[in-house]
């Protein structure tokens, strides 16, 4: 392939946008109306009664993700948000605890850490799976450490085998922040089973989704029903509940309605369908891409399978002289196929952690007293994080309903067209 780029005025790869993920269809039109008819969009009470749990929807939503993802437990809330900080308290963090978490993830993943008034240290992250490298993690593990939250990037599991046994051999409970991966697997294992506590997102841009809407997982009695307690208002009720260690039980609203519960159990329903287009469309652009030079196609780790929510390719300057990322990357749009460089800013770079400023104007949790340690949020604190996010990392959305075939291979067509012709980039680099 040798027609002039797009970006230098030629004709691009494809002229026409790929189409939006819908996944939503008559099963979840009808379910939603189901409840609609009823009149009664949420069956909460946040006092101790049978409502406490919710209604008939989200225990039938939850029986479903339980059954699906092989967890004794699912317990539903209103985002992967709320539950990463639900999941954070259920792990007996407290304030003065240190949490490992990745600096390469969606800003709520620490976040849910300061929500508990608990500091966060960050490991970096290994270049094959894109997870917490083991070796950082343990380098981080003070005695202030108290969990480890794993997130399983881009759909594909992080090192659980060795994060397991780490967080063993320290003491530590392991969260695991699936809301990218659900469905992947390490040794025939769901992603947010694993840990103590998994979280899933269903989120609209998710594999699965209701609008809004997370979904904790546990096979740990006592941590799912801290689960129940800080989704409804737990403080009201751990009298008449009877529970003793009222630790982490101050609770909030983070309810899912009915309505999202009967959407969400129809999707659960989905799954299988939508991992399989993915993982199809994967194959075929791993098989293209392989064959390019100067890039490495997404990877899957031995025993683990990829639920693909982004498709990762590596780009490696060094092989064309130094023609940047984003020239590649703008040469890519210019042929009609949109990819995202470099993913998220690493989280410890954000003002709040250079400023060390969270809860109030006073530095909480730094210096509440509850915490002794010492921590950095240095630039240059995780150079593989680094390297993915300023030179390495091209992100591509098209493993996904209703994309085919062909139009993986109009990815694979740009990547080949554009890479077949750096020179002409890198003049337009020098111009
Ligand atoms: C890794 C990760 N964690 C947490 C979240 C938060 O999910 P939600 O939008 O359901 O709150 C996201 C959302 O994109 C995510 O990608």
């Amino acid at each position: 392939m040798s027609s002039k780029l797009a970006i230098a005025g030629g004709a691009p790869v494809r002229s026409h946008p790929f189409p939006p993920q819908n996944s939503i269809g008559e099963e979840e039109r009808r379910a939603a109306a189901e409840v609609i008819d009823t009149g009664v969009l949420s069956k909460f009470l946040g006092t101790w009664s049978d409502e406490f749990y919710g209604g008939p929807r989200v225990r039938e939503c939850e029986s479903a993700f339980a059954q699906r993802l092989g967890a004794r437990h699912a317990i539903t809330v209103n985002s992967a948000t709320t539950a990463l900080q639900v999941a954070v308290a259920a792990a007996g963090v407290e304030p003065g605890d240190e949490v490992i978490v990745p600096p390469y993830t969606m800003s709520a993943t620490a976040a849910a850490v300061l929500m508990n008034n608990a500091v966060p240290v960050f490991a970096d992250i290994e270049d094959e799976t894109y997870g917490l490298d083991p070796i950082s993690v343990e380098r981080s593990i003070t005695p202030a450490t108290r969990a480890i939250i794993a997130v399983h990037l881009f759909g594909h599991p992080a090192r659980m085998r060795e994060l397991k046994d780490l967080a063993d051999r320290h003491g530590l409970a392991i969260i695991e922040d699936a809301a990218q991966s659900i469905g992947a697997t390490v040794d025939g294992r769901q992603t947010g089973t694993i840990g103590n506590v998994g979280v899933l997102s269903l989120n609209r841009h998710k594999i699965i989704h209701c609008g809004e809407g997370g979904v904790l997982l546990t096979d740990d009695p006592d941590a799912a029903r801290t689960c129940q307690l800080v989704r409804n208002h737990g403080e009201v009720v751990v009298e008449e509940a009877g529970v003793e260690d009222i630790a982490n039980t101050l609770g909030s609203n983070y309810r899912m309605t009915e309505v999202e519960a009967a959407i969400a159990t129809e999707q659960v329903k989905k799954l299988d369908g939508l991992l399989e287009v993915r993982r199809a469309l994967a194959a075929r652009l791993t098989g293209r891409l392989a064959e390019l030079p100067g890039i490495a196609p997404a990877t899957v780790a031995p025993g683990c399978s990829h639920s693909y929510y982004f498709y990762p390719i590596r780009y490696h300057a060094d092989r064309f002289e130094g023609v940047s990322r984003a020239a590649v990357a703008a040469a890519l749009r210019a042929e009609g196929v949109p990819v995202a460089e470099g993913y998220v800013k690493p989280i410890y770079l954000q003002p709040m952690y250079q400023r060390r400023i969270a809860r109030g104007r006073r530095g909480c949790p730094w210096t509440c007293g509850h915490w002794q340690g010492e921590v950095s949020y240095e630039p240059g604190l995780c150079p593989v994080t680094e390297r993915l996010w300023t030179h390495e990392l091209l992100l591509a959305d098209v493993c996904r309903i209703p994309l085919t075939e062909a139009d993986v291979d109009d990815v694979a067509d740009a990547f080949e067209k554009v890479l077949d012709d750096v020179d002409a980039l890198r003049a337009l680099e020098v111009a």
